[in-house]
């Protein structure tokens, strides 16, 4: 507790001063003295002065767009009543309703006051009880139970950014709802207490022994604050003065000469005592409590004014205190008090006093920790433009991120330790948004996913989205948008930095220059167009040397398969489940799998994990893979697994339909897929089979990816297959893709013969990607490194590990054999003699070589690959006529 000495500090306040003044003169809200005074519940437009403060009072309609405006009952409308009383605004929508008043300054610090008065407004008579928040944070809980009573919440603080919100929030206990609202600002130096870390709600503001019974505001009091009469007849007198009561140049407080004008002394007695007893709806607040004290008497030689301040019997100032003569003066804390629910004042004249203790006004605040941060002002403004924007019918108020409760609908945040919330993820799916994109989004600088798919947005797709660094999600399907996909997002695109959906927008023309080619029945390939053409125009330039050198021949003897260009039939579904396959995930036991098996009796292969059956489940043929030596690490590895896996449904992935766990057994029932591996085809082990055309091929490499990215990107923990490799890559009937064993390796490590796990690397060799190798750092980049290697054996034919012969003896990779045939520029040596391709496919298979091959390094492979599968995804038969207008 401290007393401070006002003649000893001379301070100077000039920077504070002109700040101060700086900012009363951009408020453009504000009258001359800085204030905003707003009548809450009064129609737009209208404004008045309110006599008793002289100050003009307007309406709130600028400052919220929700509530509704209703006139106080007339039995409560008295004469001296104060006009903002008349009328309230009320909010029977949304949990939390929030003005927002702006042009403030950050760092600066203000008063805010809200007054209520109930007034039977909606004709319920009925209490209510909410919440206010001043900004993001916790302020006060009003509590109205008598309807003619006024009630008057206040709070001091240090404003974090320049608009400041007040949020009534709805709480179950009744509508909430305000009669007025004002701003003041504070010098800085005033109420040390209140800074950026903590703010203080007002609980009482008392002028002690007043001349009439109204409350004391500006035009006394120069920051308008309200001082509330208080006396305590007869136990009190009430002394006064006409001098003028002095504040100091570093008065803390500022009270103002009328208030300090007046004061009490005891009746009979030498004891001034007091107290407040905790209101049961804040929960253990902590207080912070100012009195001010100024000796109004000019005290004779002999006489003394001295006593002692006690609170809850203790000390609070810790020597005897004398007033000065008509100087403001006050006995405050640094520290706030709390832990009681009764706190007792007394003021007591110590033994050598002549005179009884003087009070002349008294300050009691709750402190209000500053814990929620508001969310980037940058992001703020942003979203508002977008919700103004297009007139967004949610329930958008106050702080988008904060408090974390509050969050607004359809966006997720990021909340760091310190420093602001940004938000990360806007989903405006399906939110009836009509006209163009507004540019706000790009200032949503956060941003890693945007989904404004299935509104009605028309017009162009604006660039400036690709700058949004961390946007990876760009969801436009489903609108009605035209023009091209802009550069910089094609880029992303294609880069793999960004997944673009733009499906569904029937005028959308996807390479911006040649819209007239893909006047196409389906939007995927419009997109492909948009997507492979700088890529093949960027390979072709690459792989030049190499194209000069080569020539082409008619394969002789080769079956002349004919392609339709505009064939569409690669699926592009990236989530499908396959219809044919109903079965539940379900546990099976050993005698169910005896059955499944016919007695095991069907051998289709084997590897170093077991055997791998062919039964019958509900007429559907099944591969039943049953393992053998198992230890209880790798048993309770494979529940896990299997239970997840269970959840997995992808049209290129093979379906998991149930397993078998007990003391007897352990096996996976699988699809059965009954044209086995990629590898049987590709090495010409799949008897009485063709070899696979370049179509096949393409679309099988195509599959694949489509089911490894639903393995990454898809599943929510992302699965890492570890093993991509073509004799993972199933086929079925009709020689569709679909990738095995995904998120098995981990709990079967022998998978394979080939299978090597020493020093925790997983995977086969020829297919693990050198950075793993070193690091040990198993990402999904590694499962993108081995399906570069497929990519690569779906050119070759070849194994990932060749022997070779010749000039070319020793064993290498087939990525080395591949750079080793390319730098001599001769494709066709690479390419699978045994495929049938076509002229046109050169460019494809180009593509591949020249993309994959000479990168064996992880992270560039990355980019490669992923460049390489975006292209997949996206590729269809329209590449064909691409590859005809590029080259001419
Ligand atoms: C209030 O004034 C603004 C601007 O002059 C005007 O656009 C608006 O329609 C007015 N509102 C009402 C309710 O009069
Ligand atoms: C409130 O009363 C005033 C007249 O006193 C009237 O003009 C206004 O329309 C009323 N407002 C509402 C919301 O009923
Ligand atoms: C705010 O004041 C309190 C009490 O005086 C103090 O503990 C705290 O450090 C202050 N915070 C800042 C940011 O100055
Ligand atoms: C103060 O003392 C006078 C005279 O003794 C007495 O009449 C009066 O009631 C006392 N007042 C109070 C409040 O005790
Ligand atoms: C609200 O105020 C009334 C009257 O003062 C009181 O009876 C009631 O307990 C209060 N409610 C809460 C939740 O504190
Ligand atoms: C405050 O004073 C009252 C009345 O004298 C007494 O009953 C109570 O115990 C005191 N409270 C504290 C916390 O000292
Ligand atoms: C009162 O406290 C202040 C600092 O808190 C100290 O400087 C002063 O000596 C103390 N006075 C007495 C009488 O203890
Ligand atoms: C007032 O405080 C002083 C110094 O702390 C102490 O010596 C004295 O006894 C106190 N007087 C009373 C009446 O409590
Ligand atoms: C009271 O006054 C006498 C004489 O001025 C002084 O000696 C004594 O210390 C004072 N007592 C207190 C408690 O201040």
């Amino acid at each position: 507790m401290k007393k401070y000495n006002m003649r000893e500090m001379v301070f100077c306040f000039v920077f504070l001063a002109s700040l101060f003044l700086n900012n009363a003169g951009v408020t453009g809200q504000a009258d001359n003295t800085g204030f905003v005074n707003i009548d809450c519940g009064l129609p737009a437009n209208s404004s008045y002065k309110d006599a008793s403060s002289t100050l003009t009072y307007i309406s709130d309609a600028q400052f919220i767009d929700t509530g509704t405006n209703h006139n106080i009952s007339v039995e409560y409308v008295t004469p001296t009543l104060s006009p903002h009383y008349l009328n309230v605004r009320s909010f029977d929508t949304g949990v939390r309703n929030c003005y927002t008043i702006k042009s403030l300054v950050s760092g600066l610090k203000y008063l805010v006051r809200a007054t209520f008065l109930y007034g039977n407004y909606d004709g319920l008579n009925k209490g209510v009880i909410f919440d206010l928040h001043i900004g993001v944070n916790y302020w006060k809980t009003v509590n109205i139970s008598d309807p003619g009573k006024t009630t008057i919440a206040e709070v001091m603080f240090v404003a974090p950014v320049d608009y400041i919100q007040v949020c009534l929030v709805n709480t179950g206990s009744g509508t909430p709802f305000i009669s007025s609202l004002d701003l003041r600002p504070m010098k800085s130096s005033l109420y040390p207490s209140a800074n950026s870390s903590q703010s203080l709600a007002l609980v009482r503001r008392l002028n002690a022994g007043p001349t009439d019974s109204t409350i004391l505001r500006y035009p006394d009091d120069p920051h308008d604050r309200m001082w509330e009469p208080w006396s305590n007849v007869p136990y009190w007198t009430e002394i006064t003065t006409t001098s003028h009561i002095q504040n100091l140049p570093n008065d803390l407080f500022e009270v103002p000469s009328a208030v300090l004008q007046t004061a009490v002394i005891p009746v009979n007695s030498s004891e001034i005592q007091f107290f407040w007893e905790v209101d049961p709806v804040d929960k253990d607040p902590s207080y912070m409590a100012n009195l001010h004290i100024s000796e109004l008497m000019q005290l004779t030689a002999n006489q003394k004014r001295e006593f002692n301040i006690t609170l809850n019997d203790a000390m609070w100032y810790n020597s005897s205190f004398s007033p000065d003569y008509l100087y403001s003066d006050a006995i405050y804390g640094l520290r706030p008090f709390h832990g009681s629910q009764r706190y007792n004042v007394s003021l007591t004249a110590t033994a050598n006093s002549t005179l009884p203790p003087i009070l002349n006004a008294v300050e009691l605040f709750i402190v209000l920790p500053v814990s929620a941060i508001p969310s980037d002002s940058g992001d703020v403004s942003a979203i508002n433009a977008i919700k103004s924007s297009y007139q967004i019918k949610k329930n958008w108020n106050g702080d988008p991120c904060a408090p974390k409760t509050y969050a607004w609908e359809g966006l997720n945040c990021s909340y760091a330790v310190s420093g602001s919330p940004r938000i990360t993820v806007l989903n405006l799916a399906s939110s009836g948004l009509v006209g163009g994109i507004t540019n706000a989004f790009a200032n949503l600088k956060a941003l890693q996913t945007l989904d404004l798919s299935y509104n009605n947005l028309s017009g162009l797709i604006p660039d400036v989205l690709s700058q949004l660094p961390s946007l990876s999600v760009l969801d436009l399907t489903g609108n009605n948008l035209n023009g091209s996909i802009p550069p910089g997002l094609l880029k992303k695109s294609q880069d793999g930095s960004l997944t673009l959906r733009v499906g569904n927008n029937v005028n959308l023309c996807s390479d911006g220059t040649s819209c007239n080619q893909s006047k196409k029945k389906s939007n995927n390939s419009t997109i492909a167009i948009a997507i492979i053409v700088p890529i093949v125009v960027v390979v072709i330039l690459a792989a030049v040397g190499i194209l000069i050198i080569y020539k082409y021949k008619k394969r002789p003897g080769s079956m002349s398969t004919t392609v339709n260009p505009n064939n569409t039939e690669f699926s592009t579904g990236t989530s499908t489940v396959d219809s044919s396959l109903k079965l539940e995930n379900r546990q099976f036991t050993y005698n169910e799998l005896k059955q499944i098996t016919h007695n095991f009796q069907r051998e289709i292969g084997r590897g170093g994990f077991g055997i791998v059956y062919s039964g019958l489940v509900d007429g559907t043929q099944v591969a039943v893979k049953v393992h053998r030596n198992t230890s209880t690490k790798e048993a309770k590895e494979f529940m896990v697994e299997a239970q997840h896996l269970t959840k997995i449904h992808h049209k290129h992935l093979v379906s998991l339909i149930g397993y078998c766990k007990d003391e007897n057994c352990f096996a996976l029932v699988l699809e059965y897929m009954s044209e086995g591996s990629l590898e049987d085809h590709l090495r010409g082990r799949a008897a009485g089979t063709w070899p696979l055309t370049w179509r096949d091929r393409i679309r099988i490499a195509l599959e694949s990816a489509q089911g490894l990215e639903y393995l990454h990107k898809g599943c929510n923990p992302p699965l890492i297959h570890r093993d991509v490799k073509p004799n993972n890559i199933l086929l079925n009937a009709r020689l569709e893709a679909k990738i095995a064993d995904f998120g098995m390796s981990k709990a079967f490590n022998s998978n394979n013969d080939t299978h090597i796990s020493t020093n925790h690397v997983v995977g086969t060799h020829g297919y693990v990607d050198p950075e793993y190798h070193m690091t040990y750092q198993l990402t999904e980049k590694s499962d993108v490194y081995s399906f570069g290697v497929v990519l690569l054996q779906i050119v070759t034919g070849q194994p990932a590990i060749i022997q070779g012969t010749g000039p070319e003896s020793g064993v290498m990779t087939l990525i080395q054999w591949v750079r080793q045939r390319l730098a001599r520029g001769n494709i066709e040596s690479v390419v699978d003699a045994r495929m049938q391709w076509q002229q046109e496919e050169i460019t494809t298979v180009t593509f591949i070589l020249v993309t994959v091959a000479p990168v064996p390094v992880r992270i560039t492979t990355w980019i490669q690959v992923t460049l390489a599968r975006t292209a997949l995804v996206r590729w269809n038969s329209t590449l064909v006529q691409f590859h005809w207008s590029v080259a001419q």
